[in-house]
């Protein structure tokens, strides 16, 4: 078994083979849309760089596989993605043997770039390998987190640590190792620290390696890492900018 609480580098596809079969307690990950986004704000620090692999979804199906063997059964799998994914990450994914449980809508409650209808959120689809049930029977399945904005941002499509903790502690079960294949800057690990849980993660680009260790030490010197401010697991709290 790969060691916990440490970002390795490298390909996940690789990598995801050292992991034992049904030993992870969760899938909580962000992979490339394959979107080939080049971000374009004209003073941001992120201008033209590209994210590995978001220039195809070649990868997806072997993903999907990997996840699905490493899971133990009756455990969930978020996997965020956007129209340009979902159609190739549904058949992917059922291919596997998930079944497809719900589809999440993160509000971002701020708009991004763009022209047309700019877009404000992400989404998440919510897969299991048997039985997946909430904690909460009241919540509906619209997620309102404010957006990191891009003057605080370490990766270009950073997820917010309040929205993850949500998601690792909405399960009747208690997950104690979650797996992120597509790491980033960190967020899935600071989440999991955060809420006491431990991580396995792999991240191809060596600079976010070096951001998301960053990320995690600063972090466990501080109680609680909030996104622009915003205290973790409060869904009300987060609401608060927009009616302020
Ligand atoms: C959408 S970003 C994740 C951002 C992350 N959620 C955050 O909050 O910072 C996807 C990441 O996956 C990485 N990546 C792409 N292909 C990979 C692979 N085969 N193995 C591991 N990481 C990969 C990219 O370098 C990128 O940082």
């Amino acid at each position: 078994m790969l060691e916990i609480n440490k970002i390795h580098q490298g390909d996940c596809l690789e990598l995801m083979k050292d992991i034992p079969d049904k030993s992870i307690d969760m899938v909580l990950t962000d992979p490339p849309y394959g979107m080939d986004l080049t971000p374009q704000r004209s003073k941001g620090k992120f201008k033209n760089i590209k994210i590995k692999n978001d220039d195809n979804l070649d990868w997806s199906n072997l993903f999907f596989k990997e996840i699905f063997r490493v899971l133990k059964k009756n455990t969930v799998a978020y996997v965020f993605c956007s129209h340009h994914s979902i159609g190739t990450f549904i058949k992917d994914a059922k291919n596997a043997g998930f079944e497809i449980k719900n589809l999440l809508v993160w509000d971002k409650m701020w708009f991004g770039m763009g022209g047309n209808w700019r877009p404000n959120f992400e989404l998440i689809l919510v897969l299991t390998n048997g039985r997946f049930v909430t904690k909460s029977a009241n919540k509906d399945n619209i997620l309102r987190y404010r957006r990191i904005s891009p003057q605080k941002s370490k990766h270009p499509t950073q997820k917010v640590v309040p929205l993850l903790e949500e998601l690792i502690i909405e399960p009747d079960y208690e997950p104690k190792i979650i797996l992120d294949p597509f790491m980033g800057s960190g967020t899935t690990a600071v989440a999991c620290q955060q809420t006491g849980r431990d991580f396995i993660g792999f991240e191809l680009d060596k600079e976010y390696v070096k951001v998301a260790e960053k990320r995690i030490k600063e972090a466990a010197g501080c109680k609680a890492e909030s996104d622009d401010g915003i205290p973790p697991t409060n869904k009300l709290v987060g609401i608060l900018p927009k009616i302020l």
